[in-house]
């Protein structure tokens, strides 16, 4: 740093500054920077302008931020949400953009907002995805958004949710230009969630005939898989099958062994994920860090599953924490064996009433992992994160605010599962590059100016699975395109988002 930086520097009075507002024209001195390759960090300067990372400003004068003693990274990119609702109501994001997050995937677990004619995401759908990214550009979002199509939404769309059947010509015929036309407004690839309805009722090869259209654009199959209990690694060689037979990039949702009884059971899906790389099959994973999961009740108890809510089964009623009913807030936080003891219901009693009360939008949250499990996924190089948050409820499971904070402050500086640069990288370049995320994920001349400012010795997630909404500790500065969308914990107000559409 020159003597005329440090004295300017010297003038500022704290570590914020004011650089709010539009202003796209700046100077990171002094962080230690991360620039997403997995590199380690190098104390330099960073240069903005117009919403670009540049090697030297054109201009002089511009504002200088204080980064000594932080470190400086691309923004964080989330590349497993259900966000694709919340971005067009809350466009600001807090959720988000407080945690480092500066990128969403969208359209995950056979989900998303277009096609539209079932309504699996509720009252606000679009018909086609062009429509999605145009209400985006009309009333942008504080972080950039990319989607995904889901193939529950197509399946929906063409036979119905609960068509449990295979598809006639016709409507594979439909599925598949339903596809296509997904594929040309700029969806990233193609998701499916084949433990919910209608996704579970696809035979593999349904799957393989749309991951082949898919294939032909460049995209993505992203998977929530079948089973990840007791039958996660034939569900992990179905993903495999697909990739192999629709020469097609494939990436495991959160990946994850639930039940006790498959604890462990994550290293033979590990090697079998090895094993098929190692003949040439694309396939990475992502996962959330946490031991506890949170989805739909009725997916758990549905399909003859309620086996599995049985206390023999894989989870009993004191594991099973409400945290969005819509129908009965009064609900959420409470367990459902709360439930059954204040109404005197039996445990069977007690999923039936809340499942006819709430029916398909009681979203619970489960203890059902173990954390040797978590390290052991986190530890592989294939792994990226992934926040599988659902913007729903009082109570969201605390990975919608948190994740990536936990992943800086519990699994780097508490645990040392990995080094700071390994889990910038698979926060950013890693998960830029898998997406085909063009010009983002990294800190180099030419990129977008996303960006994270943060203490790599007090950040941590704050959030609980009481008190998940918490704002997380030790994020300075995030920005967008160059532009501060939130600041020691608060966000700006500023929406300089983009719809990331593939061309
Ligand atoms: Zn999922
Ligand atoms: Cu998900």
């Amino acid at each position: 740093m020159s003597t005329g930086l440090s004295d300017r520097l010297a003038h500022l009075t704290s570590r914020t500054c004011d650089y709010r507002g539009t202003m796209q024209t700046f100077s990171v001195i002094g962080a230690c920077v991360y620039d997403g390759t997995g590199a380690e960090g190098q104390i330099r300067d960073v240069h903005v302008h117009n919403g670009t990372i540049v090697d030297s400003l054109p201009i002089s004068g511009a504002a200088l931020i204080d980064g000594r003693g932080l470190a400086l990274s691309p923004g964080f990119i989330d590349v497993h949400t259900h966000d694709d609702i919340s971005i067009l109501t809350t466009p600001q994001m807090p959720f988000k953009t407080l945690q480092g997050v500066t990128t969403v995937i969208v359209g995950n677990c056979g989900s998303s907002i277009a096609p539209d004619g079932a309504k699996l995401m509720g009252p606000i759908g679009c018909s086609r995805l062009s429509e999605y990214f145009q209400r985006v550009s009309d009333n942008p979002p504080s972080t950039n958004v990319a989607a995904l199509v889901g193939h529950g939404s197509i399946r929906a769309q063409v036979m119905g949710i609960a068509s449990n059947r295979e598809a006639s010509d016709d409507e594979l015929r439909e599925m598949a230009r339903l596809t296509e036309e997904a594929m040309q407004d700029g969806a990233i690839g193609i998701s499916t969630g084949l433990a919910y309805e209608p996704g579970r009722y696809s035979p593999t090869e349904e799957i393989v005939h749309l991951a082949r259209i898919v294939a032909e654009y460049g995209g993505i199959y992203t998977t929530h898989m079948r089973d990840e209990a007791d039958h996660l690694v034939e569900s992990v060689m179905e993903s495999i099958f697909i990739g192999e037979s629709a020469n097609i990039r494939v990436q495991i949702s959160h990946l994850k062994a639930i039940g006790e009884r498959n604890f462990g059971s994550t290293t033979q899906a590990i090697s079998a994920i090895r094993a098929a790389q190692s003949r040439g099959v694309d396939v990475m994973a992502d996962q959330y860090p946490y031991t506890r999961g949170s989805t739909l009740l009725d997916q758990l108890a549905s399909g003859g599953r309620l086996r599995a809510l049985h206390p023999d089964g894989i989870h009993a009623l004191e594991s099973l924490l409400v945290s969005s009913a819509p129908q009965h807030s009064d609900w959420e936080g409470c367990t459902l064996r709360d439930i059954a003891n204040s109404l005197q219901l039996s445990d069977k009693e007690t999923v039936e009433h809340v499942l006819s009360e709430c029916g398909r939008s009681l979203l619970v949250v489960i203890d059902q992992m173990s954390e040797q499990d978590v390290c052991d996924v986190m530890k592989e190089d294939f792994v990226m994160i992934g926040s599988d948050g659902v913007p729903a409820g009082s109570r969201p499971h605390p990975r919608l605010h948190h994740t990536f904070p936990r992943i800086l402050g519990e699994y780097v500086r508490n645990q040392g599962v990995l080094t700071l640069p390994q889990a910038i990288h698979k926060m950013t370049g890693m998960a830029s590059t898998r997406f085909g995320l063009k010009n983002r994920g990294f800190i180099a001349s030419g990129m977008a100016a996303d960006l994270v400012l943060f203490d790599p010795l007090t950040v941590i997630d704050t959030g609980t699975y009481v008190d998940p909404t918490s704002v997380p500790h030790g994020l300075h500065s995030v920005w967008v395109n160059g532009i501060c969308v939130a600041q020691d914990g608060h966000s700006t107000g500023e929406r300089p988002g983009q719809a990331l559409v593939s061309q």
